[in-house]
Order: C-alpha cells, then sequence, then structure tokens
C-alpha cells in the first residue's frame, strides 16, 4: 500500500493508505478527526470542507494519497492559545447554527473566501459559500457571522487563520 506523510492541524503523520481511501476517512476513521463530518460523500454539500495547502477543498473529493506532502486543516486546529478563530467565534456570537452538521465545513470555506475577499458583501458571501448546503438555518445568520468575523479579522490583524506557512511551522516544530 502507499505510504503518505501528511500533516494535520500541525501534527505530520505517516500513513499506509490503500489508494482508494478518501481524504475524510482518514481524518475521521483513522486519525480520529471526527469534527470533520461526512454529510453526501459526493462533493455536493461541503460538510466535510477542510483547508488543504491553505485553500479550502471537500475531503470527500479527495483520495487520502493525494494530500501526501499537503498540510491539511480541520475545524479542530483552528483555537489557538484556547481561543477560537474569529470564524468560530463570529458563529457562536450570531446563532449561525441550529444542528451544527454543516458548521465545520461553512467555517472552513468562509475562512478561505475571506482569504480572497476580506470585506465581502452579502452577495459576495451567499455566492463564496453555495457550495457548502444547510438544511436548517436558511443561511441569513450564516452570511451575518462571515462578514461579522471579517469585520473582527480587520480590526485586529491576526496570526490565527490556517495557511501553508503556518502549518509548515507547527509541523516542523
Ligand atoms: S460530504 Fe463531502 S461534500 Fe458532502
Ligand atoms: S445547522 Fe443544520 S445543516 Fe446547517
Amino acid at each position: 500500500m502507499p505510504r503518505i506523510t501528511v500533516s494535520v492541524d500541525g501534527v505530520t503523520y505517516e500513513e499506509e493508505v490503500e489508494p482508494r481511501l478518501l481524504l475524510v476517512h482518514l481524518l475521521r476513521d483513522r486519525l480520529g478527526k471526527t469534527g470533520t463530518p461526512v454529510g453526501c460523500d459526493t462533493g455536493n454539500c461541503g460538510a466535510c470542507t477542510v483547508t488543504l495547502d491553505g485553500r479550502s477543498a471537500k475531503s470527500c473529493s479527495v483520495l487520502a494519497v493525494q494530500a501526501d506532502g499537503s498540510e491539511v486543516v480541520t475545524v479542530e486546529g483552528l483555537a489557538r492559545d484556547g481561543r477560537w478563530h474569529p470564524m468560530q467565534e463570529a458563529f457562536h456570537a450570531e446563532h449561525a447554527l441550529q444542528c451544527g452538521y454543516c458548521t465545520p465545513g461553512m467555517i472552513m470555506a468562509a475562512i478561505d473566501l475571506l482569504r480572497d475577499d476580506p470585506d465581502p458583501s452579502e452577495e459576495a458571501v451567499r455566492r463564496g459559500l453555495e457550495g457548502n448546503l444547510c438544511r436548517c438555518t436558511g443561511y441569513t445568520n450564516i452570511v451575518r457571522a462571515v462578514r461579522r468575523a471579517a469585520a473582527e479579522m480587520s480590526r485586529v490583524p491576526h496570526e490565527r487563520a490556517p495557511g501553508a506557512a503556518e502549518g509548515r511551522e507547527a509541523a516542523a516544530s
């Protein structure tokens, strides 16, 4: 079986994987990262979204072998020093979840969205998150949360967004 090396939430893992193993199953079943849920398993819902080398990716649509040599950040890797990431804080403050099933993926996708557009309009948030489905909230509070996080992150420059550089540092330490 192929052997891969992958950094997940700042920790480097070496794993033997079947070529057909999906990244989301590596994360959940082998590494215990159950904070990343499986919704549809077909690339439609976005619940399984993580960042792969700093960009959001639906981990049910990526083979584990494709993540060889990469840095993956899940929702479990966002908090720093006991504090949530501003996007997590904003989702909490705006009550941007009900059942919470979509929330990890929504948060990871929203962080990536702000990387390209640090001050998105409501329309831009809705467009940017169209690959992430929520069956509960109607999206209004999610959009508010993303814009609240954008405002907070522009007000207080922070270093807590996941990214390739940060992942490399964490993996090397
Ligand atoms: S579980 Fe991956 S997109 Fe739905
Ligand atoms: S909060 Fe239930 S699916 Fe989004």
